[in-house]
């Protein structure tokens, strides 16, 4: 008894260490796709009021743009609906290289340019996260593409290290493959980010809001702002004139991101070359 009682004491204390970083990598993906990615922004629906309740990332959300009528898919565990049939290598190559277990190209606006550069760890906690929101059974229309999509994104992508150790690597890391800030806040020129634009800003967002042109988040235009003005504008969505920001900007998620991150962004933000 006492020898069985001992070698279940062991292998607890052997399973803590494993349990422990699974908890650790869930709550990782966790905040990256509820917070920094935040994922639902496009594949939650929303309602005048936000989010739709009861709709958590079950998709449905129409993108109606002249290239195409987008429509972003289910992606919660649902079996029949969502990508719950799907296994975690599967997941993970259709979040950082665009492409379903069937061999298709997802389309745009999802932003793989950008979602080529998440971390292979990053890229498991989303994963692991995905399978844990609760399935939600909703089946929604296939997007319809007016342009020619290409043939992949790049080529497969083996490994992705984490950023470098320091303030202004981490938080390009998170301007650029996280929460895809540089997608939205760079123009497009031939169809592309303009990347010799980087964070110029001038990207065109309609919606039920009338029309929101995103900013310039270079030194050329936040160079006159405080952290705590920037902050202010990332987590409330409130203007350095103190004028309410219209969407589609993620304010609602990146409300409790965390302090470490707000700062590793700003440091970037501030490192940035200067575009008029
Ligand atoms: C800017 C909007 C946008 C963002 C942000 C976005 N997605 Fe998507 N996503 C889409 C659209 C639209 C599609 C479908 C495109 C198509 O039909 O080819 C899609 C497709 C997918 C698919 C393929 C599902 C299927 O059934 O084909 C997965 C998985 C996915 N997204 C996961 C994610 C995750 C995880 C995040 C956050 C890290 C994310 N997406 C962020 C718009 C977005
Ligand atoms: C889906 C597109 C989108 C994403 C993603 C996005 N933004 Fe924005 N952002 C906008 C738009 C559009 C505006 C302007 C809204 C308005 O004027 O009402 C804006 C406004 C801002 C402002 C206020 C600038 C000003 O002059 O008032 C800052 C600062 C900012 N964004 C930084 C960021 C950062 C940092 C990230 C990433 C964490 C980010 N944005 C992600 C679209 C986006």
């Amino acid at each position: 008894m006492k020898r069985l009682l001992c070698a279940a004491v062991a292998a607890l204390w052997f399973a803590a260490p494993a349990v422990a970083q699974d908890a650790a990598l869930l709550e990782r993906g966790r905040y990256l796709v509820e917070v920094t990615a935040a994922c639902g922004n496009c594949h939650t629906p929303m309602g005048p009021q936000g989010p739709m309740p009861g709709r958590h990332l079950a998709g449905g959300a129409v993108f109606d743009e002249q290239p195409f009528r987008a429509v972003a898919p289910n992606i919660t565990p649902d079996p029949e609906t969502g990508i719950g049939r799907w296994t975690d290598a599967q997941v993970a190559r259709a979040i950082r290289e665009g492409i379903r277990p069937d061999g298709t190209l997802i389309g745009p606006p999802m932003p793989f340019a950008f979602y080529r550069g998440l971390s292979d760890r990053d890229l498991a906690a989303m994963v692991a996260y995905l399978r844990t929101v609760p399935p939600v059974r909703n089946a929604t229309e296939k997007s319809v593409y007016r342009i020619p999509l290409p043939p992949a994104y790049g080529p497969p992508v083996a490994s992705v290290p984490p950023p470098a150790d320091n303030a202004v690597a981490r938080g390009a890391y998170l301007a650029g493959p996280v929460a895809h800030c540089l997608e939205c806040h760079t123009p497009m020129a031939n169809g592309h980010s303009d990347m010799t634009r980087l964070g110029a800003g001038g990207m065109e967002f309609r919606g039920p809001w009338g029309v929101s042109v995103a900013r310039n988040i270079t030194p050329a235009g936040l160079g006159s702002w405080s952290d705590a003005e920037i902050e202010k504008a990332i987590r409330e969505g409130v203007s350095k004139d103190g004028r309410q920001l219209f969407p589609p900007m993620a304010f609602w998620a990146y409300r409790t991101m965390s302090a470490g991150d707000m700062r590793d962004l700003i440091a970037y933000l501030r490192s940035m070359p200067a575009q008029r």
